[in-house]
Parts: structure tokens; C-alpha cells; sequence
């Protein structure tokens, strides 16, 4: 099998994409297992996150490595958030999610993988974590709200100066009357000050909906 990396945890294994699993065996949403030599690597499947569509798309900003501490904001069932935890390892992922049953799901990862903190939050109430996120070294944000880029500023707080937030733009959930490339530029706008814009990555054909953006805070 051929083996390439991209980045720190993260290979491409005959062309497709991969993290190596934390927790040997085990799956998280009925993904493939793949062994090369002493290592088992989880297949990342690009149609179900945007992190490995942007990745395969070229993103160049790779700033989750092992060891980075996270924050991820609308952390569903946790299929990102699994190759979040496989690519930090001994650093810690904080999962901000709103919806109970999703969190059922995210508990199930997290009883399976310590390096998860489950937050059952409104991500529009960072109050309610402050005690728990110190500082984080990046942020990623895909929530299926309406104030993005309002969640995305009033979750910077915990972001060190400097670091990388992804950010990931559903028109649809902001402004369903608007044309996608309108409401992308209007919610960008709103970072303006707060955050520079360094990639901005199509997730065609993997997604279609979606505006990926790799944004720095100033
Ligand atoms: C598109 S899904 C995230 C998928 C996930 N990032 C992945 O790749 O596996 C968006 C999530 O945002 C959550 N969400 C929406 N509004 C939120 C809010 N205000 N605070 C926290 N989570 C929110 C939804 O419940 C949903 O689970």
C-alpha cells in the first residue's frame, strides 16, 4: 500500500485519506480500518466532513497537530471531531454541541477517547464554558446556525493571538433568499478586524453548500 503524508497524523493510503486510530479497532461512524504495517489508519471520508473535503482540496494551513489543544464548535455525532482527537492525541479536543441527541452519540466517543471534552452548550453562551476552555491553540467552527459569524467571534475569546480559525459557512442556515456568495462575503465581513482571511477553499465536488475558510486572528 502506498503511504504519503500531508500532514502531522494525517496520510493519504492509496490515494485516500486517513488519520491514524487513537483507539485501535475501534470505528466511529462504520468507516474503513486500514492496516500498513504496525500501524491501523481510519479511512476520512470527504462527502461526510468538510475538514478532510478541504484538505483533499489543497487547504495549505494545517494548524491542528498532535498535541493542539482544540476548540470545535458544532461537533455533531462527532465524525470530524474523531480524526480532530486521532491527529491531536495527547492534546484535547473541547466539542461544543447544542442538540441532546447528538451529544448521546459524542458521549459514546468520548467514554472510547480521553483526549474529547463534551460540552452541551448553546455556542452563543460562551459563559457556560469559560471554566472549562482555557486557551486554545485553534478553532473550528461548522455550525448549522444563523449568527455564524457572530458565534465565531464570541468563541474567539479562547483563541490565542494568532491562531487559526476554520470556518466553515452554510448559506443556507444564515440567509436562504440570499445567493451562497453573497451571504459568504457578508459573514466574512464581519470577521473584519477581529480575523485575516488566508484561504478560502471550495469543498466542490464533495459538498456544494458550503464555504470553507482558514481565517487567522489578528
Ligand atoms: C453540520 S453539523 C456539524 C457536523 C460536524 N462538524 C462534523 O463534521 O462531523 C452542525 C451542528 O451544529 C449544531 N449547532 C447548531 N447551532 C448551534 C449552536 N448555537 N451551538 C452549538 N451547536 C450548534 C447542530 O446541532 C449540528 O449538530
Amino acid at each position: 500500500m502506498a503511504v504519503k503524508r500531508l500532514f502531522e497524523n494525517v496520510y493519504l493510503i492509496d490515494g485516500k485519506l486517513a488519520t491514524p486510530n487513537l483507539k485501535r479497532g475501534k470505528r466511529v461512524y462504520n468507516e474503513e480500518l486500514v492496516q500498513v504495517d504496525s500501524t491501523e489508519y481510519r479511512l476520512w471520508n470527504p462527502y461526510r466532513s468538510k475538514l478532510a473535503a478541504a484538505i483533499l482540496n489543497g487547504m495549505k494551513n494545517m494548524s491542528i497537530k498532535e498535541g493542539s489543544d482544540v476548540l470545535y464548535v458544532g461537533a455533531a455525532t462527532g465524525t470530524t471531531v474523531s480524526h480532530v482527537s486521532d491527529i491531536v492525541k495527547g492534546g484535547s479536543v473541547f466539542a461544543v454541541e447544542l442538540a441532546e441527541r447528538n451529544m448521546r452519540n459524542l458521549l459514546e466517543l468520548c467514554d472510547a477517547r480521553d483526549n474529547i471534552m463534551p460540552i452541551l452548550s448553546d455556542a452563543r453562551q460562551t459563559e457556560n464554558y469559560e471554566s472549562v476552555v482555557g486557551k486554545v491553540d485553534v478553532m473550528y467552527q461548522d455550525v448549522s446556525a444563523k449568527e455564524q459569524a457572530a458565534i465565531l467571534l464570541a468563541n474567539s475569546r479562547f483563541l490565542k493571538e494568532g491562531g487559526i480559525a476554520y470556518f466553515i459557512i452554510k448559506s443556507q442556515s444564515v440567509d436562504i433568499s440570499k445567493r451562497p456568495k453573497e451571504v459568504y462575503e457578508q459573514e466574512l465581513k464581519l470577521l473584519e478586524g477581529a480575523f485575516k482571511i488566508e484561504e478560502r477553499i471550495s469543498l466542490e465536488p464533495y459538498d456544494s453548500m458550503h464555504l470553507f475558510a482558514v481565517l487567522r486572528k489578528v
